[in-house]
């Protein structure tokens, strides 16, 4: 793997290999000595333009637990508020030999510019880009889905027949569009529930059904319910009547949780606006795989760096120079 920039792209075998490959990952994150030696001599850049929690610290504990040195850069405190370019940026840090770059950047697009702009030579990876991908985190959460439902016969299995529902801000959400494309690559059938007004106008290209009823969709039976986060910080309108009237209608509330059927899980990518979105009942009930996802997280991505630096590079998804 040369880059991975998004999931649209990837086919259903690569999406498994990174699966597979995260199952070895997390097999080694139960021992108690968990650094392998794999990408030693190997630095990797973390280059992050927007806030984040979990996806920058995983992204350092998965370069540490392969044994590769890790650069930090964050654009608030750097240069960049000097008005320093994202080239001269980037080339900046490519001149301390990086090998990796995960970058998470509020501008769509800007993974693959560095990517395929020449300017750099390390693999690109996207760790969010505005409102467009977040491939780690899609994969993150197929993971957590294949462990959930199919346990311990995870290695290998794709999500074929799996119901998932990811409520909320799809407009603003990387995180739905990177599931969406993975879903149903995965052969997963994924219906999107929210607000006319927080939906994308032209859906007609995506692999989804939707709805405005998150009752109906709820009481139809779901594996699992994906609720997004309402991104406060990109709406510069009013996108929905009150914060109250947003959770009554499609927030999951203790009493809708409760409704909720069989053995659905409940799935959140964090951070949560608790008691907006989500009720603290459902985040921190046993259905809830919130902290399972943070888990997961770092072995993923231990699977991507590992693709991507470990010798196998330019044999798939992203090999040609247009980013793919
Ligand atoms: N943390 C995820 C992202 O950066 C989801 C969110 O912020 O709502 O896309
Ligand atoms: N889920 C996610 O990407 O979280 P952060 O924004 O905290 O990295």
């Amino acid at each position: 793997m040369r880059h991975l920039l998004d999931t649209r792209t990837l086919s259903r075998e690569e999406a498994i290999r990174i699966l597979d490959v995260a199952e070895d990952m997390a097999d080694t994150q139960s021992r108690e000595v968990k650094k392998l030696p794999t990408l030693r001599g190997k630095t990797v850049v973390n280059l992050f333009f927007e806030d984040s929690t979990r996806t920058r610290i995983s992204f350092e504990a998965a370069a540490k637990r392969l044994s590769a040195d890790v650069i930090n850069f964050s654009a608030k405190g750097s240069s960049v508020s000097k008005g320093e370019s994202l080239q001269d940026t980037a080339q900046t840090l490519q001149a301390m030999a990086a090998d990796a770059v995960v970058i998470r950047h509020g501008a769509s697009g800007a993974p693959h510019t560095l990517a395929t702009s020449g300017w750099i030579s390390a693999g690109v990876v996207n760790a969010g880009d505005g409102t467009h991908e977040h491939p780690t985190q899609a994969l993150l959460d197929a993971f957590t889905m294949r462990r959930r439902l199919h346990g311990a016969a995870s290695r290998g299995r794709d999500l074929d027949g799996v119901r998932v529902a990811i409520i909320g801000d799809v407009l603003h959400s990387r995180v739905a569009r990177s599931n969406v494309w993975l879903l149903a690559t995965l052969g997963a059938q994924v219906t999107l529930v929210a607000p006319p007004t927080l939906l994308p106008q032209d859906l007609s290209a995506w692999p989804v059904d939707v709805s405005y009823d998150l009752d109906d969709t709820l009481a139809a039976g779901q594996d699992a319910v994906m609720v997004l986060r309402i991104q406060l910080e990109r709406m510069n309108a009013s996108f929905f009547p009150s914060e109250r009237e947003y959770s009554r209608r499609w927030g999951l509330g203790r009493e809708r949780f409760a409704r909720l059927s069989g053995g659905t899980i409940v799935m959140h990518p964090g951070p949560m606006n608790r008691g907006l979105e989500i009720s603290p009942a459902a985040a921190d009930s046993g259905r809830s795989t919130v902290l399972e996802q943070v888990t997961n997280g770092v072995s993923v991505r231990m699977a991507a760096l590992y693709l991507l630096l470990s010798g196998e590079r330019g044999t798939d998804q992203t090999t040609n120079e247009e980013g793919r």
